[in-house]
């Protein structure tokens, strides 16, 4: 394995993953059926990732990635306006935070929600950092997926750890990506090698 060529690099922190891994040449966004729902809860979630090969550990570590990018208000709103029958909105969400969201992602006189719609993961979107783990200390995590992550001694352990160390959560998001980028990974003449890592071989 050599550890060069695809360099991912954020703002926050860069890394190398092993080269030469044969990809698909067809990337389609109905096909990505591996990315749990957000609506999943610990157990299903920590399923879905030993499905793949991967630890509860490596699941929280792997859900600091939440601290980029944006999601689309459809992807939470159950969670602002029909939670449940005994409570429209989660318990589990910030008040506060739950009536910015509720700004940003308002419902049109018939009750629907733009499906264009998108807020910001964190308040620092283009800054991969493990803010994401205070924010679920103080439950603003966006989807119930990563609020689920106060749901058990274990990870909630491991949130407080990375919340006050990280170094440690870098570190450790470092080796289950790696790990990650070895899942799935098509073999024999399935695929191809990728020059750009980004982009199918023309
Ligand atoms: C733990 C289970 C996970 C669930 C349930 C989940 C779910 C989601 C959902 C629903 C969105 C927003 C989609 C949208 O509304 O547009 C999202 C966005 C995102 N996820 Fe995850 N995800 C999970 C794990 C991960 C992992 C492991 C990574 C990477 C290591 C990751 C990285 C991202 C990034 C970077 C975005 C923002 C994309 C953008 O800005 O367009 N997620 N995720």
């Amino acid at each position: 394995m050599h550890f060069h060529d695809c360099f991912v690099r954020t703002r926050g922190f860069s890394w190398d993953v092993p080269a030469g891994r044969r990809d698909g040449r067809i990337s389609l966004a109905s096909e990505t059926r591996d990315i749990p729902p957000p609506f999943f809860n610990l157990d299903q979630l920590t399923q879905s990732f030993a499905n793949k090969g991967m630890t509860q550990e490596e699941m929280v570590t792997l859900s600091g990635a939440h601290s980029i990018g944006r999601a689309h208000c459809t992807s939470f709103s159950s969670r602002l306006y029909n939670f449940s029958t005994t409570s429209r909105q989660d318990p589990s969400l910030n008040p506060l935070y739950a009536a910015q969201l509720k700004q940003q992602c308002p419902r049109d006189p018939q009750g629907s929600i733009d499906p264009n719609l998108v807020v910001q993961m964190n308040t620092s979107p283009s800054l991969l950092d493990p803010s994401y783990y205070a924010d679920i200390q103080v439950r603003r995590g966006l989807f119930t997926s990563d609020q689920a992550l106060q749901t058990s001694p274990a990870t909630v352990t491991l949130v407080n750890a990375y919340a006050t160390n990280g170094v440690l959560w870098q570190s450790k998001f470092i080796q289950a990506m790696v790990k990650l980028s070895q899942i799935g990974v098509l073999t024999g003449s399935d695929g191809e090698i990728r020059s750009n890592c980004r982009v199918i071989n023309s």
